[in-house]
């Protein structure tokens, strides 16, 4: 972690305070409603919402508004490359409330997408590393719950190569914005696990 914002958006208004993150090639920081331009341009391509259970951004105002009233929480961040600071993904933390993963405050979903130019080099992975630190150092939790559905070989991927462990199968599992059935499967990192991954590597 290397900063903490100060509580006021671009825009002027209070925001709540949030870190931001750090890694080799990224800085993970808050959505701005400027970003809703090169969001829209990773988040209109059909492969990328749809497998992670969310339809196609339609429009530049459509991703105003999801970045304005979805990716508003506390642990939601934009995946920005540090060689141009341009926004290319979102990772998350769904909190206690924002989740139906579990009900505990030391508990949390993972949630993360990239845009299709950058699939393949290692980026989520890297991001998702500093958000599990995060997760243990900074906010305390003690598990952090990450869910793929059927067919998101890429998604199980990067799940397994961040270490995380398989949990549960569920099939019918309901895709309200997509209106339909899936099979989701669960996977989790526990704090003790991730201690154990970066003490043995
Ligand atoms: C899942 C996702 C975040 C992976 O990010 P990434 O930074 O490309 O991850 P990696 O570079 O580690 O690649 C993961 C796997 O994707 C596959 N992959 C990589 N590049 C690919 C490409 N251009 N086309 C198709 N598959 C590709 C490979 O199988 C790779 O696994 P490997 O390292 O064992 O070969 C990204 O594909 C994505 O945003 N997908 C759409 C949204 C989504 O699925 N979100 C998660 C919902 S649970």
């Amino acid at each position: 972690m290397i900063e903490n914002n100060t509580g006021v958006s671009h825009s002027g208004n209070t925001v709540p305070l949030q870190s931001v993150l750090e890694t080799e090639r990224l800085i993970m920081r808050r959505w701005e409603d400027s970003d809703a331009e090169d969001m829209y341009k990773y988040a209109c391509d059909p492969d990328v919402g749809p497998i992670a259970g969310w339809p196609a951004h339609q429009s530049i105002d459509e991703s105003r508004n999801i970045i304005k009233n979805v990716l508003n929480g506390k642990e939601a961040y934009a995946i920005c490359l540090k060689k141009d600071g341009k926004a290319i993904g979102t990772i998350e933390l769904k909190l206690n409330g924002h989740t139906d993963m579990t009900d505990r405050d030391d508990e949390c979903e993972l949630g993360y997408w990239l845009g299709k130019p950058f699939w393949g080099q290692g980026i989520m992975p890297e991001a998702v590393k500093e958000m599990l630190r995060h997760a243990f150092e900074d906010c305390g939790m003690q598990k952090v719950w990450c869910g793929y559905y059927e067919g998101n070989n890429k998604s199980k991927r990067v799940q397994e190569k961040c270490g995380f462990k398989y949990q549960w199968t569920t099939e019918g599992v309901d895709v309200p914005l997509m209106h339909e059935k899936r099979t989701g499967h669960v996977n989790l990192m526990t704090k003790e696990d991730w201690e154990q991954i970066n003490t043995f590597g």
